[in-house]
């Protein structure tokens, strides 16, 4: 089997601050790409960086931006595009978790997490279309094993998360002719700072992880480097026709 390389190929990293989005970075920027790293916290987005110029030496474009203000997406692509002069891959990481239901007394959780985490993937992905029709590319929507499951107090989050496996399956043959591939790869409980962002403290976070390993078939969180090394692989040349997938990477617990 042929080895996964991203030489002189570049690729957008949304949520790259952080959790899943950074550890994929790092992933690509092993396998030398040139990357876009996008997030909000400048701290944590300029660690990544470093860790991803530390494997070959090229230094990652950086963008502090909050991605659910419309011109701010369309910075990502003009940066990019001015940086590079083409865009490869588009990984769409950056998401949160809100707990949320129809019991809800206002449309706010609702329309935080459909904003970033759905609306933002696809604005994303239209403003990235012309320069992936180029270049041949590929995008990679960070969905959720979720999506299979009932979990209470989830239902917006899981339903933003079942919406861009759709997204990918629905835009998987219309991108055909254009030779654009679109999957959605989906993650099981992986330990990030998505639950701090929920602003549980440490000690809540160890009894949730802990309680949430119960419920992994092998007793253990994911490690976003597992998750990373997928997206690589999927973004690769190295299946042509992967497209249109929804990829679960959850050690079967959408299964149990
Ligand atoms: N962890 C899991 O168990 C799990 C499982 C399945 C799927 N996922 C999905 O994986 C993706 C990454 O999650 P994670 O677990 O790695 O969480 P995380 O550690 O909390 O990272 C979330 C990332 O999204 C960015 N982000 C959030 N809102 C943003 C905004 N408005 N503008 C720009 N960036 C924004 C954050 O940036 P800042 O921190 O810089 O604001 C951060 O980089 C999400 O889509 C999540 O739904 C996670």
């Amino acid at each position: 089997m042929e080895e996964i390389d991203f030489t002189d190929k570049v690729a957008i990293v949304t949520g790259a601050s952080s959790g899943i989005g950074a550890a994929t970075a790092i992933a690509f920027a092993g396998y030398r790409a040139k990357l876009t790293l996008v997030g909000r916290n400048e701290g944590r987005l300029m660690e990544t960086s470093e860790k991803c110029a530390a494997k070959h030496n090229i230094a990652p474009l950086c963008l502090i931006l909050d991605l659910t203000i419309d011109s701010n997406c369309e910075m990502v692509i003009k940066r990019t595009v001015e940086m590079y002069g083409r865009i490869d891959v588009l990984v769409n990481c950056a998401g949160k978790i809100i707990l949320s239901s129809l019991h809800d007394k206002s449309m706010e959780a609702f329309d935080v997490v459909m904003n970033i985490n759905f609306r933002v993937p696809f604005f994303l992905s239209q403003l990235a279309l012309p320069h992936l029709t180029k270049s041949k590319g590929n995008i990679i929507n960070m969905g959720s094993s979720l999506a299979k499951r009932f979990k209470p107090g989830l239902m917006p989050y899981i339903i933003t998360k079942s919406a861009l496996s759709l997204m990918a399956k629905h835009s998987a043959p219309e991108l055909l002719s254009e030779g654009v591939r679109i999957n959605t790869i989906c993650p099981g409980t992986t330990r990030t700072n998505i639950l701090s962002n929920l602003n549980m403290n440490d000690e809540v976070q160890r009894i949730v992880y802990d309680a949430l390993a119960i419920d992994m078939p092998q007793g253990k969180i994911i490690d976003p480097k597992e998750v990373a090394s997928f997206v690589c692989l999927v973004a690769s040349d190295m299946f042509p026709n992967l497209n249109g997938a929804e990829l679960l990477i959850d050690g079967a617990a959408s299964l149990t």
